[in-house]
């Protein structure tokens, strides 16, 4: 089967009765008003007002396919299943169904011949919540121990009884699990418990978030993966990292709220929020332990290998780095479509390490090889010829941000490995350290990590204290450049705090402003809102004068006086569009979607697609400011602003 019959089959029986959800379209890779993260990494991000008790337009129950980017995971890819870019299949139930619908449509779906993916249900394992003593759960007024999910526990075992299997539990939390002692595995709060900021423990006050139960596939221990693997002394069971099981699904049960640091309290919305690697779906399918062998990835893989005259089972140190090439090189063209451009900050920083990362390991396989690069950027985009992800346009760009990248770093490389070799072989270097790699960061373009990495291969003596030195020595050299520092790339979800939702309305005022002020070519090509400032690209041949940005300032700061009101009405895409709401460059809508709204219905100033949250109206948002301006090449500007909050 090939990736888009999986994710036409997933959402037609999401769609079809009696499930009836409503299919919405992929948000954009880079979130718009989130200052806690870079990156959409899972299909529940964009979701998150709405699980949090926002009125969805489309209703109770919804479902995607969502593009994803986890750079946290970089360091993973390399064997069988792990990739920095994956969708996520997802449904939602916004308060409506629960676990036994869940568990039924999810188990169907995968099993069902002819709806669904025909596994057979005994290659597929299930984990479940063990509960955690430590924490109260307020239920029916009385408070009582967090305990395991047997609820759902009882309701696979039910289903698996309909195919005549009978599905033991193979442990309750403390005993080590055993994958021939059972097809059900309890396992603590570290595995099978979700929410916004993780465990029980690291959730704050207020925040929601509940048990959730994964399915794992089986491919066999014919496989030896466990055998060869470091685990082999140990029992195998599904979270085994040796690669025999992979992880296909996860069903999140929403329904606790944090009270107090003990206790939780049962929420009267109960919601499902269920995601699945697409990737590793067509995997399981095909039977076929290695993603990068299914149609999602392997024809990036055979354009290197015909390009390199490498084969991709020569050895085992070849296999991983044509998998981390193609992965790099497929992120890389996903990041550039939704508009990050290789910088040193933040998003443009991960960009820039992917595809720096891509070009090393492509000239170990062959010297001189990294020119091969942007070629493999159709291939990537030729897989997703069923989707709507890529336009006709867009090849061209992103071949030539990826080639702008390789010819910068093309003449840096070669110096940056003979002086980070040099540090090496240094008898009076006791190890690579922070000073060395701010050096080649700064004069050769390595990024840290990369120098880590390299230095790592060539067995040599790491700083422990690498990360700290490097930081301090990008400090003392600039302050401005501190945005890279490593907290920034974990995970994190929506802060829809006072300030990022003042600059929020404040961006769309402000891109109303220049549209007034420089033309209707003005549109928001990204942008990045944090607590402190809002960054905005459009595209603008040159640079505004003095006299341009202070009209912009002016007219934001008057629209903020003049006191709008903030709203929104849902509305038929075609409609909204034809009203003049403006989109996002690259987004694709739902068909009946948020259109917010400043001024008043008979004259209004500003009309764009967007989730929120806002203001309620234009005076709460303070003194509006623009910071300074500059170019991003290619014709595309950017705008820092912020507000005076008052
Ligand atoms: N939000 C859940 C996850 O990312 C489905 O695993």
């Amino acid at each position: 089967m090939k990736s888009s019959e999986v994710r036409i089959k997933y959402l037609e029986y999401f769609q079809k009765e009696p499930r009836n959800h409503k299919i919405i379209p992929s948000s954009s890779l880079v979130p718009e008003n989130d200052p806690t993260t870079l990156f959409t990494g899972s299909g529940m991000q964009p979701m998150i007002q709405y699980l949090l008790g926002a009125d969805h337009p489309l209703g109770k129950r919804i479902a995607d396919s969502q593009k994803c980017f986890r750079s946290q995971d970089i360091d993973e890819v390399g064997d069988n299943r792990h990739t920095t870019f994956f969708e996520m299949l997802g449904n939602w139930s916004l308060g409506d169904y629960w676990k036994e619908d869940q568990l039924k449509w999810f188990f169907e779906f995968l099993t069902d011949e002819k709806e669904g993916l025909g596994l057979d249900p005994k290659k597929l394992y299930f984990s479940a919540f063990g509960g955690d003593e430590r924490y109260r759960v307020i239920e029916n007024n009385l408070p009582q121990a967090m305990r395991p999910d047997v609820e759902t526990v009882d309701i696979w075992q039910r289903l698996f009884q309909e195919k005549g299997i009978n599905a033991e539990i193979a442990n309750i939390s403390n005993q080590k699990p055993d994958i021939n002692k059972g097809r059900i595995f309890y396992y603590g709060a570290s595995k099978n418990w979700w929410s916004r900021s993780g465990t029980p423990e690291q959730m704050p006050v207020g925040e929601i978030g509940g048990p959730d139960s994964e399915v794992f596939f089986d491919f066999g221990e014919e496989l030896n993966f466990h055998q060869n693997s470091p685990w082999k002394d140990e029992p195998c069971h599904p979270n085994c990292d040796c690669g025999r099981f992979l992880e296909v699904g996860n069903s999140v049960f929403m329904q606790y709220k944090k009270i107090d640091e003990k206790t939780f309290e049962e929420l009267p919305n109960k919601n499902v929020d269920f995601g699945g690697g697409l990737e590793r779906l067509i995997a399981a399918t095909n039977n076929e332990p290695d993603v990068f062998k299914t149609d999602s990835f392997w024809p990036i893989i055979e354009k290197i290998t015909e390009q390199l005259g490498v084969s991709y089972d020569q050895n085992p140190k070849t296999t991983s780095s044509l998998r981390i090439i193609a992965d790099h090189i497929k992120a890389a063209t996903f990041l550039i479509k939704d508009g990050v451009i290789p910088s040193n900050k933040q998003q443009g920083y991960v960009l820039r390490r992917l595809l720096r990362r891509a070009a090393i390991k492509i000239n170990q396989l062959k010297e001189n090889s990294m020119g091969v690069l942007p070629k493999l950027v159709d291939p990537v985009i030729d897989i997703y010829t069923d989707t709507d992800y890529f336009q006709t346009g867009d090849w061209d760009n992103i071949r030539s941000v990826v080639a702008g990248e390789i010819t910068k770093f093309g003449i840096t490389i070669k110096h940056g490995l003979k002086k980070l070799d040099d540090y090496i072989q240094n008898k009076n270097n006791p190890a690579i350290n922070g000073l060395h790699a701010f050096d080649l960061y700064q004069s050769d373009g390595f990024p840290l990590e990369l120098t880590i990495e390299i230095a790592q291969q060539k067995n040599a003596q790491i700083s422990p204290n690498i990360l700290a030195e490097f930081e301090n020595a990008q400090k003392s050299h600039s302050d401005l450049s501190r945005k890279i520092s490593v907290g920034m790339f974990k995970g994190g979800l929506a802060d829809q705090t006072e300030a990022t939702t003042k600059l929020h309305t404040a961006n769309h005022l402000m891109q109303a402003a220049l549209r007034q002020v420089l033309g209707n070519h003005i549109r928001q090509r990204g942008s990045n809102i944090n607590g402190e400032r809002l960054r905005f690209d459009f595209p603008h041949p040159q640079k505004l004068t003095e006299e341009e940005l202070k009209k912009v300032e002016d007219l934001v700061n008057q629209k903020i006086a003049e006191d709008l009101k903030v709203w929104f009405d849902i509305e038929e895409r075609e409609k909204a569009i034809k009203m003049g709401a403006l989109t996002n460059y690259g987004e694709n809508y739902p068909e009946k979607s948020k259109i917010y709204k400043i001024g008043n219905p008979e004259s209004i100033f500003s009309m764009e697609f967007c989730g929120g949250p806002h203001v309620e109206h234009t005076k709460l948002i303070g003194k509006f400011k623009i910071i300074k301006q500059e170019s991003l090449g290619s014709g595309l500007r950017r705008i820092y602003a912020t507000v005076e909050h008052s």
